[in-house]
């Protein structure tokens, strides 16, 4: 049995459109194509979601009429449409899910929703652009999900079945980059910019708080690692900004290594997962490579391409839990700028 989905994306500064196809146990993506809106938001150093959501308006048809033709295959032939339903933005939400409402009605052909970091989950999981179904043998997994909006601690017991173990109690890693970023007066988006000039500095050279190390749970903080680079800033006007940017990169890494090796002793996991906008960062995959092979726990990392936001992503998270019972009609299909993930967990 073949089951070929269209997936859409339109959570934040991102559209993605993918067409991808399951066989068997194989998962392979046809199409797919990214419009980034960074041009735009630089503008104004920030993404405005009025802004975006116009920005995925605009470009959203042309890019499936694209997509699918790029696929070879005929509308008709879709048999599901896959959609971020949240979290996000909800401006910019609403434009996917109303694409994916008007197809499925269009097309009689039924939803498939996906919670955002469910895709960056299986971006990791199936490790490319193609990839099968993984075996059960990689369950259960530990997955660390570092992106702009989240900064997660997830266990995955089994395919579709997610507990949070722990949050960031304020930034997201990649927010904090971001923010830090702005301090340093880099455009926008920050985190490439951060790391890129962090290359040129010495991480040891600000010992930057690593907040919530000794916290007893698995939680994360980076507003006060962020208000620290503001006072060191302010109060040191000989540091170098290289030195700060990569004293920050690594107060944040280290954080994010430490809780993810405390998680890795509290309980037994198969398989370490490392995806989401800042598993771009070459310091933290290395570190987080480096926790792997102490613990002795296999590790994938979700391929660069695939860390930013991406519909390839949301159609591997539809394609994985549709078999599962994952599928709703059009009218029940809504975009929420919140959702628990474990509200999603099969
Ligand atoms: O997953 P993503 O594309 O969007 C969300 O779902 O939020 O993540 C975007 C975030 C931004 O904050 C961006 O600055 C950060 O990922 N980011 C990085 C790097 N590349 C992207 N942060 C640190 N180092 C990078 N190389
Ligand atoms: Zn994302």
């Amino acid at each position: 049995m073949q089951t070929t989905i269209l997936a859409i994306e339109t959570s934040c500064d991102e559209t993605g459109v993918a067409v991808l196809v399951r066989e068997g146990d194989n998962v392979t993506t046809l199409a797919q194509a990214v419009a980034s809106q960074i041009d735009v938001h630089a503008l104004t150093g920030g993404v405005v979601p009025d802004v975006a959501a116009r920005e995925h308006t605009k470009v959203l048809v042309p890019m499936i009429e694209r997509v699918v033709g790029e696929a070879g295959i005929a509308m008709q032939e879709v048999n599901a449409i896959a959609a971020t339903v949240g979290p996000g933005l909800m401006p910019a939400l609403v434009v996917g899910v109303a694409a994916a409402r008007t197809l499925a009605f269009k097309l009689d052909v039924p939803i498939v929703p996906v919670h955002h970091l469910e895709g960056h989950i299986y971006s990791a999981l199936l490790g490319g652009q193609n990839g099968s179904i993984p075996a059960n043998n990689v369950f259960p997994a530990l997955a660390l999900l570092v992106s702009g909006g989240h900064t997660m601690l997830v266990a995955i017991d089994a395919l579709g079945h997610y507990r949070v173990l722990g949050t960031t109690r304020d930034d997201a890693a990649g927010e904090a980059f971001d923010k830090v970023a702005r301090l340093l007066e880099l455009p926008y988006p920050g985190g490439p910019q951060v790391s890129k000039l962090a290359e040129k500095g010495n991480k040891e050279a600000i010992a930057f708080p690593r907040p919530m190390l000794h916290s007893g749970d698995l939680d994360v903080s980076f507003s006060g690692l962020k208000t620290a680079v503001l006072y060191e800033l302010r109060d040191n006007k000989e540091a170098q900004k290289e030195d700060i940017a990569a004293s920050f990169q690594e107060a944040v890494v280290d954080t994010l290594a430490q809780k993810t090796q405390q998680a890795l002793k509290v309980e037994q996991y198969n398989t370490l997962l490392l995806s989401g906008g800042v598993a771009a960062n070459t310091a933290l995959r290395e570190r987080i490579g480096q926790v792997a092979e102490t613990v002795g726990v296999r590790l994938h990392i979700a391929p660069l391409e695939l860390c930013g936001d991406n519909a390839v992503m949301i159609g591997q998270a539809a394609l994985l839990t549709y078999p599962l019972g994952r599928k709703k009609t059009w009218q029940e299909v809504d975009a929420r700028a919140r959702i628990p993930l474990e509200e999603y967990s099969l």
